[in-house]
Parts: structure tokens; C-alpha cells; sequence
């Protein structure tokens, strides 16, 4: 039997409708009596502006619509596709799943679908899990989704944290094919750096919200952990797949603070002209984050043929991990 690999055929993403800037928002905050500028916001992050989701929209609505495009670019139909991974810590309810829905609004109905939760290292978590699924031969096809609403999960009257986050959605369509596009993937986690670092406690028990169903973070661990992290899994990826970092010709790292993206690059020996940085645009969008900017690379032709791709994150759990992938497609044209 031949080996079986995967491939990435299209990518695709979508954004709400209105973007708001850092000026904006701490407009919005001081009539709330929270205090915050543009000047600590940039300085400490690098986010410029979000996107920030209206009351009707949903996160599925955001998946459908990153998918239909990553659908159109990879010139596959809903049809063709056999299994479906959203990775979502904001669903529309609690079930239905996420990834049922989107099926739905496609309207296909082969093979299966599903959620996965790792939070901010979701997307990555799902690419490695449809990679490994496509590579046992059972599905040819699959749409891997990150998708996120956390304004939804945010405390507007916590500044250190909601100034960070973003809404959005990324997708991309995996294929079976006899040659490598996916080369190594590595998932960690370490269930110690619990909900005291990063964590949203809050669930429903009895039609009554237990916990805190707000975003609580220690800022200053999630940073230190989120560097230290991302080097080894890069280290893990690039042995795995016998390469050395002079070969990465990409770097998509988790948009969540330009600071740790920074710190992160200069420890692998990554220079900051091959990363590809949104977060001044997007803010930290989640699960949504490594394909939003997959797919702003892949809009701005800054991959071809042949290409190594490191895509890495790291979030709540805390769960964190890289995916390695030779760029199998033909240089996009720039937009
Ligand atoms: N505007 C103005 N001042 C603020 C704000 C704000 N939005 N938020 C906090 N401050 C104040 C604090 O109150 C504090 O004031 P004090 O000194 O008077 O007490 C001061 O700024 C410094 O606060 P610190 O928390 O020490 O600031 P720090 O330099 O650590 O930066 C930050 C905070 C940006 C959150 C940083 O720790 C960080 O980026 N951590 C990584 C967290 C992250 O990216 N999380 C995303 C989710 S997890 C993930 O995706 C990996």
C-alpha cells in the first residue's frame, strides 16, 4: 500500500463586518469608567485594531463563511467533503456541535463532524488530528475550521484582558495525495497551568451559569509559558521532519501579542521577515488565529510551490503545538 499524506488545498477566512480601533475602544471603555489607550495597548501588544462581532452574529455564521471560501479556492464542492473539525471555544450552543451546523448551512452529509476544544492551540490541534485521520485512508477530504466569538467570552470591565481579543474565522481544505504537504506535527499540553493562568470557569448546571464565565488571565505566566513553548514545538516539528530552521520559509505563528511572536522567532533562529503578523489587524482571535493569517499570507502570495511552513500556538490548558507543511500549491497571485 502506498503511503497516504495530506495536503492543504485552499485556505480561507472570514472577519465582522466593522473593525474597531484601539482609540475607539478606549473610547467605548472610559463610558464604562475603565481606562486604557492606544499608546499601552500597541506598546504591550502590537494590536492596532479587532474585529468585534455584532449581537445576530453567530460563530457558525463566521466558520460558514471562511469555509465557502476556502472551498471556492481549493475549487472543491460540499459534496467532496468527508469529514468536518471545528475548532471553537465559543460555539452557538452548547450542542448541536459547531462543526454539525456548518455542515448544514454547506449542505453535505458525508462522513463525520465534529468540535475540538484546545482553545487558542485549537486550529492546530485540528489540523494535526484531520492529517492523521486522512492519512489512515478512510477520508479524502476534509474542511478544518478555527472559529471564534471570544467578545462573547470577554469581561469589558477587565482592561487587561479585553483590549487583546478579536472574533473571526479560518479554514482550510485538507486532501489525501500521494506526496508529503503536511511533514510533521507535534501537541502538548500540561494540565498543571490550569484555570489559574488562563481559564473561563464558568458552565451551566440545573438552566443556572455556575463559575465565572469571563476570560481570567495571569498575563505575565501565559507570556513566559507561551515562549518557552513555542521553541520546543518548533524544535520537535523541525527534527521530526529532518529539517534544520534555515529551511523554514514561513513562519504563522499564534496572533495573539506581537511581543511573544517576536520573542518566539529570535529563539528559533526565525528572522521577523518570514513571519507573517495580523495581530496588529485582528487582535488574539483564538482557534481562528493560525488560519486567519494562513489565509492573509496565502491572499498576499507570500508562499509558493515548495515552500516549509511553520504554523504554531499555544493557549488555555494550557495545550500547545506546531505543524510543519510544504506549501503544494501554486504561488497565489497578490491581491
Ligand atoms: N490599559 C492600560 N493599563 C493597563 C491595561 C490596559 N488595557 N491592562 C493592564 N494595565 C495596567 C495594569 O493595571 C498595571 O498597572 P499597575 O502597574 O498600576 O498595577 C500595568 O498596566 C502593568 O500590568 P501588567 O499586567 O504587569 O502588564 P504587562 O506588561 O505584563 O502586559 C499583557 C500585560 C499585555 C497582558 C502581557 O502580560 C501579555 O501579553 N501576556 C500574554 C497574554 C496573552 O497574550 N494572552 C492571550 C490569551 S492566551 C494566548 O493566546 C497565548
Amino acid at each position: 500500500m502506498p503511503q497516504i499524506y495530506s495536503q492543504i488545498l485552499g485556505t480561507g477566512s472570514a472577519l465582522p463586518e466593522r473593525a474597531t480601533t484601539n482609540n475607539q475602544l478606549a473610547d467605548e471603555l472610559a463610558l464604562r469608567g475603565i481606562e486604557t489607550s492606544d499608546e499601552w495597548i500597541r506598546t504591550r501588544t502590537g494590536i492596532e485594531k479587532r474585529y468585534l462581532a455584532e449581537r445576530a452574529l453567530t460563530t457558525t455564521q463566521l466558520a460558514l463563511r471562511a469555509s465557502q471560501s476556502a472551498l471556492w479556492d481549493a475549487g472543491v464542492s460540499p459534496e467532496e467533503i468527508d469529514l468536518i473539525i471545528v475548532a471553537t471555544t465559543t460555539p452557538d450552543m452548547v450542542f448541536p456541535s459547531t462543526a454539525c451546523q456548518l455542515q448544514k448551512q454547506l449542505g453535505c452529509k458525508k462522513g463525520g463532524a465534529f468540535d475540538l476544544q484546545a482553545v487558542c492551540a485549537g486550529f492546530i490541534y485540528a489540523l494535526t488530528n484531520a492529517d492523521a485521520l486522512i492519512r489512515t485512508g478512510v477520508y479524502k477530504k476534509a474542511l478544518v475550521v478555527g472559529a471564534d466569538v471570544m467578545s462573547r467570552i470577554v469581561d469589558w470591565d477587565d482592561r487587561s484582558t479585553c483590549v487583546l481579543f478579536g472574533d473571526g474565522a479560518g479554514a482550510v481544505v485538507l486532501g489525501a495525495s500521494d506526496e508529503p504537504g503536511i511533514l510533521s506535527a507535534s501537541l502538548s499540553a500540561d494540565g498543571t497551568l490550569d484555570e489559574n493562568v488562563l481559564g473561563c470557569t464558568g458552565y451551566i448546571s440545573g438552566g443556572e451559569v455556575f463559575g465565572e464565565p469571563f476570560v481570567r488571565m495571569d498575563g505575565q505566566q501565559v507570556f513566559r509559558m507561551a515562549v518557552s513553548s513555542m521553541a520546543e514545538s518548533a524544535q520537535a516539528v523541525l527534527e521530526a521532519a529532518h529539517l534544520g530552521v534555515n529551511d523554514i520559509n514561513l513562519y504563522v505563528p499564534h496572533q495573539a501579542n506581537l511581543r511573544i511572536m517576536q520573542k518566539v522567532a529570535q529563539k528559533i533562529g526565525i528572522d521577523d521577515s518570514k513571519m507573517v503578523v495580523t495581530v496588529n489587524r485582528h487582535g488574539n482571535t483564538s482557534a481562528a488565529s493560525v488560519p486567519l493569517a494562513l489565509d492573509n499570507a496565502a491572499r498576499h502570495a507570500r508562499m509558493k510551490k515548495g515552500d516549509v511552513v511553520l504554523m504554531q500556538a499555544v493557549g488555555a490548558g494550557m495545550a500547545w503545538g506546531s505543524v510543519l507543511v510544504k506549501w503544494t500549491r501554486e504561488q497565489d497571485s497578490a491581491e
